[in-house]
This record gives structure tokens, sequence and C-alpha cells, in this order.
């Protein structure tokens, strides 16, 4: 199992998880890393741990480079588990009483998840630590995604150890950004955020200015999962800002489920109507795309467009489970409107509105709905309500 010397002195020896696939809901389909940091000074210290299920392999890694007894001192970023549940076997194994390092929310989280079994030492947000000749400053970075997350800095090797921001889930045997290309990770550090971190995206503007007034400077960004950023860390960070911006495009998600395709006839006619007008399309079935690749996709969307047959006088399931799923992610600045069939009372055209106007999107029908099998007239409402939702589009640059 190969260690990684990220910068000298200081080494990558997490665990890669090949072959998860939901990761809390969340399709992971290429897996994901869990990164953790061990760096060599006075006070042997390690960042952050793995998944429990992983703690072998960050001892292997580990004792490449050192006997794990003579690591000082552990820091924790952040609580959840997939980063601190091997703390209680490794603070076992390396000595009970060594200090856990973490920030005042995390001593809450990691005594709720742990008991008294840890020397828990919270530190100040923007209090310091000296390893001998290098010296750790934390940043908080509450609910950036959880009430415990910060950050770690090194400004002697001017390196931010950033705790899930900026990560993906990508498992593979590059570790760096330069050896991966942008191209090819860049897709899933988007994912990650349009999952993870979209409904806390006035909190990601507000840090990036925040850590541009403190004047730091980063050779290296270090997210807790997947690719480190090297080569430009610079640009990972300014897709943040846009990310987080959410500025509106002329492009547009189609969802929706359908029982016997009277509502999918209505999304082709909805997608059809809207690339007449120049939009770009998404079209995506909820039984064929899964929840977190739709959200993805409706990120960077203007406007999200959502297909529900009624069954049982309710919206189909899966476009409850979506819409669930998309409010608690909050995205910002979509146009939203509603279609779907029905056979003898349709009230889920009624209920997805309902929930779109309370996800305060700019709702700009009262939607379409079509009796069992759509005829010529909601064919052409279901175009009229493409040409109006390209109207409420930006223009095409
Ligand atoms: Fe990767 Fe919030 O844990």
């Amino acid at each position: 199992m190969r260690v990684i010397e990220v910068a000298p002195g200081i080494f990558w020896v997490g665990a890669i998880d090949w072959n998860i696939r939901d990761f809390h809901g969340y399709s992971t389909d290429q897996g994901t890393s869990y990164n953790a940091f061990l760096i060599l000074d006075d006070k042997i210290t390690l960042i952050d741990t793995v998944k429990k299920t992983k703690t072998e392999e960050m001892f292997e890694r580990i004792r490449q480079i050192v006997d794990p007894k003579d690591i000082h001192q552990v820091i924790s970023l952040h609580t959840e588990m997939d980063h601190s549940g091997a703390l209680p076997l490794t603070m076992h194994r390396i000595g009970r009483d060594k200090p856990v390092y973490c920030s005042q929310m995390g001593l809450r989280n990691l005594k709720s998840h742990f008991k008294d079994d840890l020397n828990l030492i919270p530190v100040e947000n923007g209090g310091s630590l000296s390893l001998g000749k290098r010296t750790l400053t934390f940043l908080e970075t509450r609910m950036l995604h959880w009430p415990d997350s910060m950050f770690a800095y090194l400004p002697q090797d001017e390196i931010l150890f950033s705790s899930d921001a900026f990560g993906q889930h990508y498992a593979g045997l590059e570790r760096f950004d330069d050896e991966i290309g942008l191209d090819v990770i860049l897709p899933y550090a988007r994912k990650y955020y349009a999952n993870i971190l979209l409904p806390f995206s006035g909190l990601v503007l507000g840090l990036v200015k925040k850590v541009q007034e403190l004047g730091l400077k980063f050779r290296m960004v270090l997210p807790d999962h997947g690719i480190l950023w090297r080569r430009d860390p610079l640009s990972i960070i300014g897709k943040y800002v846009e990310w987080a911006e959410q500025k509106p495009t002329r492009k547009a998600v189609v969802v929706y489920d359908t029982m016997w395709h009277s509502t999918e006839t209505m999304a082709d006619a909805l997608a059809d109507a809207l690339g007449e007008e120049g939009v770009r399309v998404k079209l995506m079935h909820l039984r064929s795309c899964h929840r977190s690749d739709v959200i993805t996709e409706i990120h960077d969307a203007g406007a999200v467009l959502v297909g529900s047959p009624t069954i049982n006088n309710q919206m189909f399931p899966t476009v409850a489970d979506m819409l669930c799923y998309m409010k608690g992610l909050k995205p910002l600045n979509k146009v939203g409107a509603a279609f779907g069939s029905y056979g003898w009372s349709g009230e889920a055209v009624k209920y997805v509105n309902a929930e779109l106007t309370a996800m305060k999107f700019n709702v700009v029908s009262p939607g379409v709905r079509s009796p069992f099998v759509p005829e010529d007239d909601i064919m052409r409402a279901m175009a009229d309500l493409g040409r109006m939702v390209a109207s409420a589009l930006p223009p095409a640059p």
C-alpha cells in the first residue's frame, strides 16, 4: 500500500473505498477516499482518521512512516464518522491519554459519539498549536458542512487542510489534481458541492471573503475526500465562489416520473419546445437517474420543471423523494413549473407547485394537467409552457 509524501514531512495516510456506491443517499459511482494526513515534526500529528472499516488500511500506511505509538496528537476537523469512525481505536493504539484537538462544537459532537473515552481539547477559532518547527492555525467553518467543522492551516508550508470542503467522492490511485486533470475531476467536485455544500452557499461566499481578508496563501488545499489540489489551488476556490453564487443559466432540467408514458410524452414535448427556444435541456426520468445526479444538473440550471402523474390522490413517490431532497439542499434562483397526467382526480400538479413555491422558485405557470393520454390541446399547452419558461430565463449569450 502506497504512502504519499504530499510535501516534505507531510504524508497522506488515508484509505480508498473503491466499492462504496451509496454514501448516505448520495450515489458514489466511483467510490471515495478518506484522506488523513501525518505531519512529522517535534510533535508527530495526525490530521483526521478514516471510516471505522478502513482503520487497518490507515495503520498500514502509518507504520511505513512511524511507529504509531510515536504519534503525539490527533486533530479532528469534524466529527462525521467517515473521518472519526477510526478515532477510538486509533487512540487506543497510540495512547488513550494523548490529546485529540477539535473545535468547541467538536467537543460536544465527539462526546456525543464517544462519551468520555477521548482526551478532547477544544481549540479557539483562530488559535494555534505548535508542532515544533511548524504551527497549525485553526479556522472554524461552522456548518461547512457540520456545526463543528474547522480548517487547519500550516503557514510555513502554505497548506490548508480543508476537511470536507473542496472534496470529491472519487476513488483512484491518483492523489493530485495534476495527475488526473481538471476536466476529469471537476465534475466530481461539482456533484459533491451540489449534494453536500449547496445549502450553505451563503456561508461559502462569506468564508472565501474572510480568507481573502486574512491574506492566506495556498500552495496546496488538502480536502478529506478525493484528489488533493496542488497545481492551482485557487482554481477550486474560484469554482466554489461560482457554484455558491448560483447565477441562473439558460438551462432547464425536466425531471419526471411516469406510469403509462403520458407524463413522459408531456415531458418530451416540453423539452422539444425549450430546445426550440435555445434552452439547453436535461430530461431526467427519476427511475433511471439518481437523485444526487439530478440535483447536480439542477445546480447550474435556470429552470426546474417537474412532471408527476397522480397516484392515489398524491404525487408519484419518486417525485416526492426528489422534491424532499431538493428542498433540503435549497437551490436558488430557479424558474419552476409542474405538469402531469391523471386519471380521475389529478392532485399531483397542485402538490408539486406548492413545493416549488415553498422553495421560492419563480413558478411561471399554474401547470399543465392532462386527463389520461395527452391530446393535441395538451401538447400545445406544453409547447406554450416551454416558451414561457424560456422567456423567463437569461437570454442566450
Ligand atoms: Fe466526509 Fe462530513 O464527512
